[in-house]
């Protein structure tokens, strides 16, 4: 039986055997970890080992980029796009008819609730499908100048690239990472958390299966400070996409200086969900509750920071409190279950200990804001949704980003001071707006700094959308033909129709 089809044949259980992966992907081939070894992977709903998972260190990614070197160098890079294209469609299908198993996998690894993972990882084959239309269109453009030149550009791959994930939503990242990379012409060396390795593990036997040539996608689980740290800094990497904290793209960006290979970066946000007293109160309300608990806070497009119209405030504020009490805590494989735990204990630690700052702060904390310690739940990283009322934005718990199923509930008057708000942050990933003026949706929308506005919807992503941040939410768009951006340099090629070329000492 295969690996996913235990955890798949008991969608419920979170005891059972410990899962063993003990290969890294390397070069097309399964092998032992050079200078890394064997990792434990929590069930962050148990708190218990449920995977012993390889790990590599510095020789083990310079080994996977030499891989992927030799893969740009042969048999991928003389590939032409629609043999390229024929490939990532095979993983398509072998993806999609994954799916289940891995959204099992997804949800044991990062303990988000299988219902909320089977949706997500169900639609991942698409992303495969859609860049792979996208794999034989990379054309340029001539530029008309004068009847001496013909001049055009080529869209030509940036190289071997380094793709490092978070732990939220694994093969999510990974996904959106591959398949552009992938479309561009470019080979991969993916390096997951350490807290959640097993999937991207999973996705490389469906790269194996799909017969990509050796070396075009490489996996490697490993610590950040290692394997990422010398993934970044290895001169054999020409571009690093990444998705994780602020703090970690910085260091990333010192490490990688030395080479002077190129980043993009997806770096979470502090999102504004804006509810006008207009709105449709029940749709804004399904949008703010659903988007403050979702993956159990640990979104970057959460809408963390509710700004409520003053007229409606108490009124959303009573709702949420309401709706807090209508979400299932509980194991992620439940089908009942709405919210699983945080992903791992030092997320659950930072976010009580963001609860407990909002407390200082003088904010009101109406619902939650403790770790749930019913029998069952006890041992795992469970907490309650969490609102609090009577937030300024001065307030640490609307700065920072918290990952937790906390909401701040922010109350304003008029647009103006929504805007203001709104853009009071450092961030600059998502926002949404609920009202039922048409010309004020396009008005606030347009005047909010964020890649990606919401009006009277919320979460809407789809592989055609870019999505990513201005300001310090991020560099770079995932997703629609942006993404390919990131993976693409341009080449202008300049012909002499003359061939003549003045002497400049003849006089
Ligand atoms: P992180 O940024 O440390 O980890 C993300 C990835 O980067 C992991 O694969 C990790 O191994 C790798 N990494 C860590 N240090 C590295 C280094 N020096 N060089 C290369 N790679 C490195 O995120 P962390 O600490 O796990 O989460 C902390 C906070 O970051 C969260 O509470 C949340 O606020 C934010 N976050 C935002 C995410 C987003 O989707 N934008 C995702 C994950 C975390
Ligand atoms: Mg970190």
């Amino acid at each position: 039986m295969e690996i996913g089809e235990v955890a798949a044949a008991q969608p419920s259980s979170h005891g059972g055997q410990v899962l063993r992966y003990e290969k890294l992907f390397v070069g097309g081939e399964w092998v032992d970890p050079l200078d890394g070894g064997l990792l434990d992977s929590i069930d962050p709903a148990t708190g218990r080992v449920w995977a012993h998972v390889a790990y590599g260190g510095p020789q083990d990614i310079d080994r996977a980029v030499t891989a992927a070197r030799s893969a740009f160098d042969g048999p991928w890079g003389r590939m032409p796009g629609w043999e390229r294209a024929a490939l990532l469609l095979r993983l398509a299908d072998l993806y999609q008819k994954r799916a289940p198993a891995l959204a099992i996998l997804e949800s044991r690894d990062s303990g988000r609730a299988l219902r909320d993972a089977r949706v997500d990882v169900g639609a991942h084959h698409q992303w495969y499908r859609w860049y792979a239309s996208l794999a034989d269109k990379l054309s340029g453009r001539t530029i008309p100048m004068d009847d001496s030149v013909h001049v055009y550009t080529t869209r030509v791959p940036v190289g071997v690239v380094g793709a490092i994930v978070p732990w939220n939503v694994p093969l999510m990242a990974a996904t959106w990472k591959i398949a552009p990379a992938l479309a561009a012409g470019c080979t991969v060396v993916l390096k997951p958390a350490e807290q959640t390795p097993v999937t991207a593990l999973e996705l490389a036997k469906l790269i194996e299966e799909a017969g990509f040539p050796p070396g075009v996608v490489n996996v490697v689980p490993g610590y950040g400070h290692e394997a990422g740290a010398a993934l970044v800094a290895h001169p054999g990497v020409d571009k690093i996409t990444f998705t994780g904290e602020g703090r970690t793209a910085k260091d990333i960006l010192r490490t990688g200086a030395d080479s002077l290979k190129r980043f993009s970066f997806e770096l979470g946000g502090k999102a504004p969900h804006i509810i006008f007293a207009d709105a449709d109160l029940e749709q804004a309300l399904n949008a703010a509750t659903g988007s403050a608990w979702t993956l159990c806070g640990q979104s970057c497009a959460l809408g963390s920071r509710v700004l409520v119209e003053r007229p409606v405030y108490d009124q959303v504020v009573d709702a949420f409190a309401q709706r807090a009490a209508a979400v299932r805590v509980g194991m992620p494989l439940d089908e009942a279950t709405h919210m699983g735990p945080q992903a791992h204990q030092a997320q659950l630690d930072k976010t009580l200990s963001y609860i407990g700052i909002g407390v200082e702060e003088g904010a009101q904390l109406v619902t939650g804001g403790r770790r749930l310690d019913a029998p069952g739940l006890a041992d795992g990283y469970f907490v309650a949704p969490t609102v609090f009322a009577g937030v300024h934005n001065q307030m640490r718990i609307a700065r920072e980003e918290i990952f937790g199923p906390v909401a701040a509930l922010i109350p304003f008057d008029g647009e103006d001071e929504a805007v203001a708000i709104a853009n009071d942050t450092s961030y600059g990933l998502t926002a949404g707006l609920w009202t039922r003026d048409v010309g004020r949706s396009h008005r606030v929308a347009a005047r909010i700094d964020a890649g990606m506005v919401w009006v009277n919807t919320y979460r809407y992503i789809r592989w055609t959308t870019p999505y990513g941040g201005m300001k310090a939410s991020g560099w770079g768009r995932e997703n629609g033909i942006e993404a390919l951006d990131n993976f693409l340099e341009t080449r202008t090629t300049i012909v002499s129709t003359t061939g003549k070329f003045p002497n400049p000492y003849a006089q």
